[in-house]
């Protein structure tokens, strides 16, 4: 059931919605989130319920901190809906919500300025989402992003309500789906980042289940290292060397084409302006650092992705916030657009990524809104705002 199928109108309907976007001050930089947040509540809204959307922002801790204040966000949404969306500034504010009328939308303060929220304690937890639960008759999980997260708003609320899946969420879902059962052959993932650490459980289990593996990103140097090549001053994880070891292995054990870097731009040091060169992957210098994959590899990745019918990608292949190291990312998302397959993008930077290079969001089958998300549920867990919807 969604709520398409439910009569909303006059019903006060929670909204768990990810807007956990990327802020300079009060300036919003990416506004991905929100956009694709607005087709649920807009529908609700059309349909008469009293929307109260919930979500939060960044890592306040369960304190409040006027820098993480989703009142930014508040505004934002109320453009994008082209409707007021009324913002006190309280997390839990009944008032607020008494003085909606039908096809009003209202949005709480970040859930995570409440210790509740994030507990885990199950009672503390609990009590926090009785609060939010007596705000309204139904509950809509909207909040892709955070279902991997056993939050009051996330995995209590539902418990306590009549609950639906939101549009979004179910989108997203249908495409995890696609992915994960039966993907159309070859299927190449695309993994970077920084850190190899964040991606064992995925990296474990997509040996199981693509034909291609191509990692990029800070998490190549300690590929390259497990190797048996020298990284120099690279982003490395030697305490995750074993385990990048048995991934080669078992690599090979299963017949995946695991692919790395040939060549990298070294630079003298980590900064926007630092001076590289192009040097192969087995021969970086001792002096210098990685941050970006090179020319041949960029090519490389692109013949790799040619010939797939099936592709997901997650992080970035280099430091792509600094204009001169960004084109290794460029390439891959390129390469995706070029493609025949079914494409996706795994969330968080990557899609944060497209938009700031300025490639086009309609050259992607999907950009999902949830990169830790995506992840878990391709690593085969069961992510807690999925089961409490079930
Ligand atoms: C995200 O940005 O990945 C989601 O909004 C979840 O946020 P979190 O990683 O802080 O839980
Ligand atoms: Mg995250």
């Amino acid at each position: 059931m969604t709520f398409a199928d439910t009569d909303v109108r006059g019903r006060r309907v929670l909204v768990r919605a990810d807007l956990n976007v990327p802020l300079d001050g009060e300036t919003i930089t990416d506004d991905g989130r929100i956009r694709a947040s607005v087709p649920t509540i807009k529908a609700l809204a059309e349909q008469g319920a009293k929307v109260v959307v919930c979500a939060h922002l960044g890592r306040p801790k369960g304190e409040p901190n006027q820098k993480y204040s989703l009142k930014p966000v508040a505004a934002r949404l109320g453009e994008l809906l082209g409707r007021e969306v009324a913002f006190s500034g309280k997390v839990v504010d009944e008032e607020l919500v008494d003085g909606l009328k039908d096809g009003d939308v209202a949005l709480l303060e970040n859930l995570r300025f409440e210790p509740g929220e994030e507990s885990k304690d199950d009672a503390a937890r609990r009590a926090f989402a009785q609060k939010l639960a007596g705000l309204a008759d139904l509950y809509v999980g909207d909040g892709f992003g955070a279902v991997h997260r056993k939050h009051a708003s996330v995995y209590d609320v539902p418990e306590l309500l009549p609950h639906v899946m939101g549009g979004l969420v179910a989108a997203e879902v249908e495409v995890l789906k696609r992915l994960t059962e039966n993907p159309e052959r070859p299927y190449v993932v695309i993994l970077g980042g920084a850190k190899v650490s964040d991606k064992l459980g995925v990296i474990a289990n997509l040996l199981t289940k693509v034909d291609r593996l191509l990692i990029g990103g800070g998490m190549a140097y300690t590929f390259l290292k497990a190797q048996g090549y020298e990284v120099g001053q690279s982003l490395l994880q030697e305490d995750q060397l074993d385990q990048v070891r048995g991934f080669l292995s078992e690599a090979i054990k299963r017949g995946v084409e695991l692919v790395l870097p040939v060549d990298v731009l070294a630079a003298t040091h980590f900064a926007e302006d630092a001076p590289y060169e192009v040097v192969a992957a087995t021969e970086i210098p001792a002096d210098r650092q990685g941050l970006d994959i090179g020319p041949k590899t960029r090519e490389l990745f692109a013949t790799k992705l040619a010939d797939a019918r099936t592709v997901f990608w997650n992080g970035p292949m280099g430091v792509f916030e600094f204009e001169e190291y960004a084109e290794g990312t460029r390439a891959v998302a390129e390469a995706l657009i070029r493609s025949q397959a079914f494409t996706v993008v795994g969330g968080g930077d990557s899609a944060a990524a497209v938009r700031r290079l300025g490639l086009p969001e309609d050259g992607f089958s999907h950009i999902s809104t949830g990169g830790g998300a995506s992840l878990e549920y391709l690593e085969g867990k069961t992510l807690p705002g999925l089961e409490a919807l079930q």
